[in-house]
């Protein structure tokens, strides 16, 4: 069977062994930084396939490319290329679709570094950016412009879980001719495979569940050999955010388990999403898995599973709810999410004065889990009969 048809269980764990390197069970790691030749007429023809050949480890690196391979293969894409975070994959997905003058599409709820790179630094080339709430297709048509040339989308979003359509975001972008790119960290490839559905680049930040253990800064962009091609020679090669061979083996290392610990972290979301949904004083819990969620039949038909990064609302006031943060165990207080341990952080919705707690549910029991809510939510009950 050829590798790529292989289930994606397989396709993490199942190495193909490279003779030259004595049956070793993990790739090495090629930590160098140029490649030799024998002859000057090897050295140019290198240099003639140079998006291809090993030349340089900006250009080309067989630790990164082992990585590279896997990802593409995972999210059904022809190619993929690493970059050194996840803002490095998606600016340079970005500027390969648009040039000065263009107009972008994007979801209102877009992870906040991509937006202020779209609303701030790409108006200095003359690109401008609306930004619409994404769950309503209307809204993205509305804003169609005849310069359009791309809609940027992150389904769901990273604080309120909120889903574009996917087919219905494709099908208007095919009809103005614009591109379309999806910041897919959240769903993994696990769950959702988007370039299956017609979205021309998928981009991750690897720094979350793709690595797994909060211990890279990565990101990548898959999809056609085309694109990728022109984004290898272009904003990698230029721009030079190249990822290291050392971190690549580090993701390679982590994503031998994705599959089976998004199967884990989707059963501990679910249990946590249920358990707050009982609790009194909490007003909206925002995970697509619920049913009660708006998004919920979206979501059955896009995705095949969920992330454990949720949030939940309450009317209860911010200083009350920081409290309940602050006295949490389980949970430490940061940003990021995607590693093995819970984590928390507290928010104001769209800048108004709701609270917004988003947890990251992590591979720890989900029964402590649940105890540690409880302890720290005996804080919100004080204060509550105290008023
Ligand atoms: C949804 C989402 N996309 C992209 C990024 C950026 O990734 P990185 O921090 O690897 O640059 C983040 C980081 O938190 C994120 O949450």
């Amino acid at each position: 069977m050829a590798i790529n048809n292989f289930s994606d269980h397989t396709l993490l764990t199942h190495d193909q062994h490279d003779d030259k390197h004595q049956g070793a069970v993990t790739h090495p790691i090629y930590q160098n930084s140029l490649f030799t030749f024998d002859t000057v007429e090897d050295y140019e023809k290198a240099r003639e396939t140079l998006v291809d050949s090993y030349l340089y480890t900006r250009g080309n690196n067989p630790t990164v490319k082992i990585l590279e391979e896997r990802i593409a293969a995972l999210e059904k894409g022809e190619q993929a290329r690493c970059f050194a975070s996840g803002m490095a994959a998606i600016s340079s997905a970005i500027l390969s679709t648009v040039q000065s003058g263009d107009h972008i599409i994007c979801v209102d709820q877009a992870y906040g570094p991509t937006r202020e790179f779209l609303s701030e630094y790409l108006t200095k080339f003359n690109i401008h950016t609306s930004f619409v709430d994404g769950s309503s297709i209307e809204e993205i048509k509305d804003a169609a412009q005849h310069n359009t040339k791309l809609i940027y989308l992150e389904s769901p979003t990273s604080l309120l879980f909120e889903l574009q359509d996917l087919t219905a975001c494709v099908s208007f972008a095919k009809e103005i001719g614009a591109k379309t790119i999806i910041d897919n960290s959240w769903a993994t490839p696990i769950f959702q495979k988007p370039l299956l559905m017609g979205v021309d680049l998928v981009v991750h930040s690897l720094t979350k569940y793709m690595s797994g253990h909060s211990d890279v800064v990565a990101g990548v962009i898959v999809g056609s050999k085309e694109l990728i091609y022109s984004i290898n020679k272009n904003e990698h090669l230029l721009l030079g955010g190249i990822l290291s061979p050392q971190n690549a083996s580090l993701i390679l290392r982590g994503m031998r388990t994705l599959a089976i610990r998004m199967e884990q972290h989707q059963k501990s979301a679910f249990e946590i999403a249920n358990f707050l949904e009982e609790q009194p004083f909490i007003t909206k819990v925002n995970f697509p898995g619920l049913p009660s969620n708006p998004f919920h039949s979206l979501a059955k038909k896009q995705m095949s599973g969920f992330g454990s990064l949720l949030s939940f609302e309450t009317a209860l006031p911010y200083e009350v709810v920081r409290e309940m943060v602050n006295s949490l165990r389980l949970f430490r207080i940061g940003v990021s999410w995607g590693g093995y341990e819970s984590l928390a952080t507290l928010h104001r919705k769209n800048d108004s004065n709701t609270p917004v707690v988003r947890l990251y549910i992590g591979l720890e029991n989900p029964e402590e889990i649940k105890a540690d809510l409880t302890a720290a939510f005996q804080v919100l009950v004080q204060e509550q009969s105290l008023g």
